[in-house]
């Protein structure tokens, strides 16, 4: 009773000392027992949602919608400072950072405190903006469609072609002029990499929005691929295509109450199903960089839904060897793009500052097409992950991915920042 009253006082003086609504937050983090690297209850974290997971290790929390050019209403989670450094509330270079396939904000706080790459970016001085890409759990929403309903079929009809030339300027512009900034750094896994490189080819006017971009094994070419799924499945992508619109099949795994009963009571430590859930869910883990006692937070917040045309696009990115528009078919193509194959993205449009990170062992984005994405981009280079073992999702759920990974990015991002502060 008497801490509640305290929370109140100090909460009512930091109102009239004119301080930031997250300064007590600070304050009572710092003066708290627990303040550990690590999550202090995986169950609590698989079950809580991302604002109240944030909010629960201390850090501020701020949710954006952002309405896109057609009708899309996004959500960004925002962390504008840090807990125990930079907590200071205030103008700070903003970061927007966007989740892979399926995917969602959660993936960079799910790790926890001391590991996840958002809450290290809070603590490095960044004002952290995480996207989610139309269709997933938190941007599941449009000004006059409803995602849910049969005769708004058109929702679904998207690919990360959309993201990147649409999500993403709605994203930079709302939040250049939130922040009242002149440029930010973005970060990108997997297909927050791939959109990048669309909307910097297909919009190249925001090139001069951006200070670094960088790709956490950005998929754009598809040479050397080894994932099977896409393998078996690419041939078939337009009769994939068509089918799925005759069934009115438009999202692939979203959010659902089946899956999360499923994933927390089958892969949780002690469960004699685990080793099942990570072949499932997590397929090419190193099980010594994985911490499976984290896969009920893992999976509590992840497969977070996507289009199923995002699928198809990497399927056609396999099947053609080109990364491409989205293929409709001979006739529509015609009709769109006025060519009967879709237009290639022209890489030499990309000409932002880039770093693209890349794991030996990572199934889903081949090193050997991350170097050749690294070669035929005009401003770029590569830096591959010390550990020999380093997979696609270490990425986000790797044990070192701070060590591997993190923490040279932030130098590249500081090394970027430099000639706009002599500027
Ligand atoms: C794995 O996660 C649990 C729960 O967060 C934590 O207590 C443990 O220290 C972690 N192990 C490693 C090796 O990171
Ligand atoms: C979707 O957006 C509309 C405004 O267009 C809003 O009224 C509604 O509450 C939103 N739905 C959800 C589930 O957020």
């Amino acid at each position: 009773m008497f801490r509640v009253v305290l929370v109140g006082v100090t909460l009512f003086a930091g109102v009239l000392a004119g301080r930031s609504p997250h300064a007590n937050l600070v304050d009572q983090f710092q003066n708290s027992p627990d303040s550990s690297r690590f999550s202090s209850d995986v169950f609590e974290d698989a079950r809580l949602d991302i604002e109240s997971l944030i909010r629960k290790y201390q850090y501020p929390f701020e949710a954006h919608n952002v309405v896109t050019s057609d009708g899309y209403i996004l959500t960004a989670h925002r962390i504008p400072h840090g807990r125990d450094r930079n907590n200071q509330p205030g103008p700070r270079p903003a970061v927007l950072v966007l989740h892979g396939l399926l995917s969602s904000s959660a993936d960079f706080v799910t790790l926890g405190p001391g590991n996840a790459l958002s809450y290290f970016l809070a603590e490095e001085g960044y004002d952290v903006w995480l996207l989610n890409a139309r269709g997933n759990t938190f941007s599941r929403n449009h000004t006059i469609m409803d995602p849910d309903r049969r005769g708004d079929a058109e929702f679904w009809m998207y690919s990360w072609d959309e993201i990147g030339s649409l999500d993403l300027p709605a994203y930079i512009d709302y939040i250049l002029e939130t922040t009242g900034q002149e440029k930010v750094h973005y970060i990108g896994h997997s297909q927050g990499g791939t959109s990048f490189l669309v909307m910097s080819a297909s919009r190249p006017e925001y090139n001069e929005k951006i200070i670094s971009f960088l790709g956490l094994a950005p998929a754009a070419y598809f040479h050397n691929n080894e994932n099977t799924f896409f393998l078996v499945m690419s041939p078939y992508e337009r009769v994939l295509d068509a089918l799925a619109s005759q069934l009115g099949i438009g999202e692939v795994l979203g959010q659902s109450d089946i899956l999360s009963f499923i994933t927390f009571n089958f892969c949780r430590d002690g469960a004699l199903t685990q080793p099942l859930c990570l072949l499932l869910f997590v397929n090419d883990q190193n099980a010594d960089y994985f911490n499976s006692t984290m896969l009920p937070v893992f999976l509590g917040h992840a497969p977070a839904g996507a289009a199923f045309r995002q699928v198809l696009h990497y399927a056609q990115s396999i099947k053609f060897g080109t990364f491409s528009r989205y293929n409709f078919g001979t006739l529509q193509n015609l009709y769109i793009y006025g060519r009967v194959t879709p237009p290639p993205y022209d890489m030499s449009r990309v000409t932002v500052r880039t770093n693209l990170h890349y794991g030996l062992n990572d199934v889903e984005a081949h090193w050997r097409d991350i170097l050749f994405l690294s070669e035929i981009l005009p401003n770029a280079r590569a830096i591959q992950a010390p550990r020999p073992s380093f997979t696609h999702y270490d990425f986000i759920w790797g044990i070192d991915a701070k060590e591997q990974v993190y923490e040279t990015a932030i130098e590249m991002m500081r090394e970027a920042e430099r000639p706009l502060i002599i500027k």
